[in-house]
C-alpha cells in the first residue's frame, strides 16, 4: 500500500465501551479496519465511569490548557477487542464521571461545551504526552468538532498544526449550540465568532464551526451527502455544507462481522447463515418464548429496535399499533427515548395478549436476538444519515421495511416482485404509507415464501463489511493531507 498514516480518532463514543448510538458502533469498528489496510491508527475517548473495561492508567498526568487554567487528566489505556488498536481514555472525574454521556436522564447537563472542548483538546496534548504527531485528526459530529478550529488556530504553529482534520458527520440535527458568552473558556480565538466560522443566530456552534474550518467532511451515506445540502436536510447549515461541497464525500457505514454475524453471535440461543437457515426458526420461538409471545412459526414477527424520537418515525408506528396488530403480525419494539411513544408502547404490551411486547430501555443482548428472530425490520425515519439496524437485520435474514431516506435509500434494495431486492421502501412517511407497506411485506412473506427465501440470502450474502468503506476513507485521509500539505 501507500505510505501508512498515523490517525487519530477523537469520539465521544466507541463501542463496547460507550455506546449511545450508531456512532460508537461505527468509532469501534472503522479503527479495525484502517489499522488492517496498515495505519496506525488510535481512538481517544473521554473515561466515563460507566466504562466497565480494564484499563492500563499512564504514570504521567496531563495537563490541557483550558477554562481559566489547566485541566489535570489521566490517561487510561485499553485496545479495541481482537485488535491492537489503542484506546486512550481521558480521565477527569468531575467533567467524565457522571453516569452518562451527553445528558442525565430527563435533563441536562450545562458545561457540555467545556466537557467535549477539553476532549477535543486534549487530542493534541494527548500527541503530546504520546509524543506521537498524527497525520490526521478524525473528529465525529459537534462534540469533538471543535478540533479542527484548534489546529487552525492555536495549534497551527505547532508540529500539530500540520495535520489535517476531517469531521464526520453521524446527525446534522445536533449542532453543539453554546451560549457566546461560554466561548472564553474554550480557549479558541474570539475572532472565530462570525458568520463563517462558530457563530449560529448570535450563539456558538460547534459544528458550524467544523464544516468551515475542517481539512475534509465525510457523512454515511452518499444520500445523506446530497440531503444535507438542502433546506429539508441541512437544518439551517445547508448553506455552509454547499460552501464546502467540493471537500465533502459520503461514504456508506459498515457492519463489525466480529460483533454481529449470526454464525458467530454468542447472545443467540442458536446459529445460522444463508445457506442453513433453520437456526433463524429457533431463534424466532426462542425470542417468543422470552418476551412471552405466542410461539407460532406462521405468524411474522415485526421487530423495531431505536431510539424512540422524530428522527426515527416511532411516533408513527407508536399511533399505528392496532392497524399493524390487525395486519395479523406479532410487534417486538426495543427502545426508549419520547415518553408518549414509550407509554403507548407499553399500554399496547400490557393489552395484546401474546401480540406484541414493548422493552423500554437500552439492551444490546436483546437488540442482537430480535434482529435474529424477526422476519421483518420497521424503520421509518424521517431522516437517517446511514441507520445501521437496517445493516444488522440483512445480515441476519430479517428484511427491512424502511422510508426511502438517507442510508436507508443507499442500502437497501425495492423487492421487484418476482424475488429481487433485499427490503421494502416507501417514500412518504404518513401512517397509510407505514401501514400499506407493511401490509404489503406480510402478504409476500405469506404468500410467496420463497421470494422471501431469495431475499433473505442475497440480504445476507451482501458484502456490507467495514473494509470497503475503510479504502475510500484511505483516500479521503490522503486528499485530504494534499489540501492541507500540498502533498503527502
Ligand atoms: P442511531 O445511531 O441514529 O441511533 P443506528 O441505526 O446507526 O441509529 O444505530 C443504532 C445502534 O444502537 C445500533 O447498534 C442499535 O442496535 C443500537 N440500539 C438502538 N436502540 C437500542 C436499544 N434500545 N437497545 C440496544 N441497542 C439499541
Ligand atoms: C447517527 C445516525 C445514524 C448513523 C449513525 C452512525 O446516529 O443517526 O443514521 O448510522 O450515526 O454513523
Amino acid at each position: 500500500m501507500a505510505s501508512p498514516l498515523k490517525v487519530l480518532f477523537v469520539a465521544s463514543e466507541c463501542a463496547p465501551f460507550a455506546k449511545a448510538g450508531g456512532l460508537g458502533d461505527v468509532v469501534g469498528a472503522l479503527p479495525k479496519a484502517l489499522a488492517a489496510l496498515g495505519h496506525d491508527v488510535r481512538v481517544l475517548i473521554p473515561r466515563y465511569d460507566t466504562i466497565r473495561a480494564s484499563t492500563v492508567r499512564h504514570a504521567a498526568p496531563m495537563a490541557i490548557p483550558m477554562g481559566g487554567g489547566e485541566l489535570w487528566c489521566a490517561v487510561e489505556e485499553t485496545r479495541l477487542p481482537d485488535s491492537d488498536v489503542p484506546v486512550y481514555m481521558l480521565d477527569h472525574r468531575e467533567l467524565f464521571a457522571r453516569g452518562y454521556i451527553y445528558d442525565p436522564p430527563n435533563g441536562f447537563s450545562p458545561d457540555n461545551l467545556l466537557r467535549f472542548a477539553a476532549l477535543s483538546r486534549g487530542a493534541f496534548w494527548l500527541g503530546r504526552h504520546l509524543g506521537w504527531v498524527p497525520d490526521v485528526f478524525h473528529a465525529h459530529d459537534w462534540p469533538t468538532a471543535a478540533i479542527a478550529m484548534y489546529a487552525n488556530t492555536i495549534e497551527r504553529d505547532t508540529p500539530f498544526g500540520r495535520a489535517a482534520t476531517v469531521l464526520t458527520i453521524h446527525n446534522m440535527a445536533h449542532q453543539g449550540i453554546f451560549p457566546a458568552s461560554q466561548l472564553g473558556m474554550t480557549h479558541l480565538p474570539s475572532w472565530l465568532m462570525r458568520s463563517d466560522g462558530l457563530e449560529t443566530h448570535g450563539a456558538l456552534g460547534l459544528l458550524k464551526g467544523g464544516l468551515f474550518h475542517s481539512t475534509m467532511i465525510t457523512t454515511v451515506s452518499p444520500t445523506y451527502a446530497r440531503e444535507i445540502r438542502t433546506r429539508q436536510g441541512g437544518f439551517g447549515l445547508e448553506h455552509v455544507v454547499n460552501f464546502r461541497g467540493n471537500d465533502l464525500v459520503g461514504v456508506l457505514n459498515g457492519i463489525d462481522d466480529g460483533i454481529w454475524n449470526p454464525r458467530t453471535d454468542p447472545a443467540l440461543p442458536a446459529h445460522f447463515d444463508a445457506d442453513d437457515l433453520s437456526g433463524k426458526l429457533e431463534c424466532k420461538r426462542a425470542l417468543q418464548r422470552e418476551l412471552h409471545l405466542d410461539v407460532r412459526d406462521d405468524v411474522p414477527l415485526v421487530a423495531v429496535v431505536s431510539r424512540l424520537n422524530d428522527q426515527k418515525g416511532t411516533d408513527i408506528i407508536a399511533e399505528c399499533v392496532g392497524p399493524l396488530l390487525s395486519l395479523g403480525i406479532q410487534l417486538v419494539v426495543l427502545g426508549s427515548g419520547d415518553s408518549q411513544s414509550e407509554a403507548t408502547f407499553a399500554a399496547w404490551s400490557h393489552q395484546s395478549g401474546g401480540r406484541m411486547r414493548a422493552w423500554l430501555g437500552f439492551r444490546e443482548d436483546l437488540a442482537h436476538r430480535i434482529e435474529a428472530a424477526a422476519d421483518l425490520f420497521l424503520m421509518p425515519s424521517r431522516f437517517e444519515p446511514c441507520g445501521l439496524n437496517q445493516l444488522y437485520s440483512q445480515r441476519y435474514g430479517t428484511l427491512p421495511i424502511v422510508r426511502a431516506t438517507g442510508g436507508l435509500e443507499d442500502t437497501v434494495a425495492q423487492y421487484d416482485g418476482m424475488g429481487g431486492g433485499t427490503g421494502f421502501k416507501f417514500d412518504h412517511l404518513s401512517h397509510r404509507s407505514l401501514v400499506e407497506t407493511v401490509r404489503w411485506a406480510v402478504r409476500v412473506w405469506r404468500e410467496q415464501p420463497e421470494h422471501i427465501r431469495a431475499m433473505q440470502q442475497r440480504a445476507m450474502r451482501k458484502p456490507m463489511g467495514w473494509d470497503l468503506s475503510a479504502k475510500q476513507y484511505d483516500q479521503v485521509y490522503r486528499w485530504s493531507l494534499e489540501r492541507r500539505r500540498g502533498g503527502v
